[in-house]
């Protein structure tokens, strides 16, 4: 029997792909088709794909042309599943040519014709209506979000407002935005949701005025200081039919995913302690924003809510107490520890602005524990570490640019299949984040070192 494979994402399955899998098919007496996982996919990049694995393995099989249909999950299955399945050809879409001619040490690689004029990526962009986006705040932290648009699909960022006019005007010039707005009220009319980027105490008047006028939100983390505000803004968003979405891009992370839902399932026991750290010196200029009291500056609001997420992801929001330590310089604080009590847990984190932590990750349970090294909040791998050191185990995850296409991806994805909240940042933890800020904000259980 001859067995014939071939790979694919086969994504809003089209003529093209059933052009391909008969001529496969043709090749040989049984055909095994390999269908892309969506990790995999995300992991090479490809972050706009509609169907998910299950729909997509489904549309492969209803075809009939497939005697077997497997997941691809890993960079170099290919050889593995040749040498597995016994396989005697490859063969792949000529738009692919010469790319797998380094299979031929394992079976024959045959190009097919592909069919001209058709593909998921333009029946993608046909079916698409962009979402409109503007960015509201032009400084440092909005700069990176055209780029990292600009690789997701079914978004247009299209313009962009900042108190500062001329701000603005160099930000579109140099990200290439169409549009810049002096006022807000013709900023809106253009677009469908917003990107806000400006400081944090505007957050709450700026996301209340763009629900107002029926524009879904993105806000810069920590999205507000206070629980209540918090709170209120979610439920208006709903109660509105729109989106709000706090922007941890960590929450967002393809290896923290990963490393939450493994812990979760027990791959080492009950979590017992989380220990989480993030610090960031600046230059001694005492003027910059981060230091001003008076426009909330200090490590636990700039950098809080990091190692706020893996605490409350793994423990939930409902702890016992939090203790809170600073070092206070002119009204800030530049480095402040954390310790919340759990029923059955502790955890603690430190941030600073002022001071230099180690900037891991580590979660220790009853059967081992996992350690994420600095940077943990844009990781690329983890580790999960045993008594019985064999058991260790390393996991290798992609982080492209910087980091912010995948929150951006989830944020347009709400929108477009109408979720009010993701599961990697539920609004609940929001909200606790936003409690935290204000404990921190009333000196409640507060101790200055
Ligand atoms: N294919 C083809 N003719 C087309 C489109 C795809 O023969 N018009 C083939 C590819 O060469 C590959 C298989 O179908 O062998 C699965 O390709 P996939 O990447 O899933 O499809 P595309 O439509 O090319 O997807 P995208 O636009 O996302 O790259």
């Amino acid at each position: 029997m001859k067995k014939v494979i071939t790979y694919g994402t086969y994504d809003l399955l089209h003529q093209g792909h059933i052009n391909l899998l008969r001529r496969a098919k043709e090749l040989g007496d049984y055909l095994i088709v390999g269908v892309t996982s969506d990790s995999y996919d995300r992991g090479r990049g490809k972050l706009n794909v509609r169907n998910n694995v299950l729909e997509r393995v489904e549309a492969v099989k209803v075809t009939g042309y497939a005697d077997e249909v497997i997941i691809e999950d890993y960079v170099g299955q290919k050889i593995d599943d040749i040498q597995k399945y016994n396989v005697d050809i490859f063969a792949i879409g000529s738009d692919w040519s010469g790319q797998f001619d380094y299979l031929n040490e394992y079976c024959k690689v045959v190009y097919l014709p592909r069919t001209e004029g058709i593909s998921s990526t333009q029946l993608r962009a046909e079916s698409t209506v962009d979402v409109k986006v503007g960015v509201i705040g032009c400084g440092r932290v909005a700069n990176r979000f055209p780029d990292e648009a600009s690789v997701v699909s079914g978004i247009d960022v299209c313009t962009a407002y900042d108190k500062d006019f001329s701000k603005s005007c160099e930000f579109i010039s140099k990200h290439r935005i169409k549009f810049c707005d002096r006022d807000l009220e013709c900023f809106f009319q253009k677009v469908d949701a917003v990107y806000i980027a400006t400081p944090h105490l505007s957050h709450y008047s700026l996301i209340k005025k763009s629900l107002e006028q029926g524009k879904h939100v993105l806000c810069e983390t920590p999205m507000v200081l206070n629980a209540n505000e918090a709170k209120e803004l979610f439920e208006y968003a709903e109660s509105k039919g729109l989106i709000l979405m706090e922007a941890n891009k960590t929450a967002h992370c393809p290896a923290f995913n990963h490393l939450i839902v493994m812990v979760k399932s027990g791959v080492i026991g009950e979590v017992v302690d989380v220990e989480a750290s993030l610090s960031k010196l600046w230059d001694d200029d005492m003027s910059l924003r981060e230091f001003d009291p008076e426009q909330a500056g200090g490590s636990m609001y700039e950098l809080g809510s990091y190692p706020l997420l893996p605490i409350f992801k793994l423990l939930g929001t409902n702890y016992q107490n939090l203790n809170l330590y600073s070092r206070m310089q002119k009204n800030v604080d530049m480095y402040t520890k954390g310790v919340f009590r759990y029923p059955h847990a502790v955890c603690s984190f430190k941030v600073g602005l002022g001071v230099k932590t180690e900037g891991n990750l580590v979660i220790s349970g009853t059967k081992g524990y996992a350690y994420v090294s600095a940077p943990w909040w844009k990781t690329d791998y983890f580790e999960f570490r045993y008594e019985d050191q064999n058991q260790n185990k390393k996991f290798f995850y992609k982080w492209d640019g910087a980091g912010l296409r995948y929150e951006i991806q989830e944020f347009i994805s709400c929108i477009i299949n109408n979720r009010f909240s993701t599961a990697r940042l539920r609004r609940r933890e929001s909200i606790a984040m936003a409690g935290v800020m204000q404990q921190f904000t009333n000196r409640i259980n507060f101790n200055e070192l």
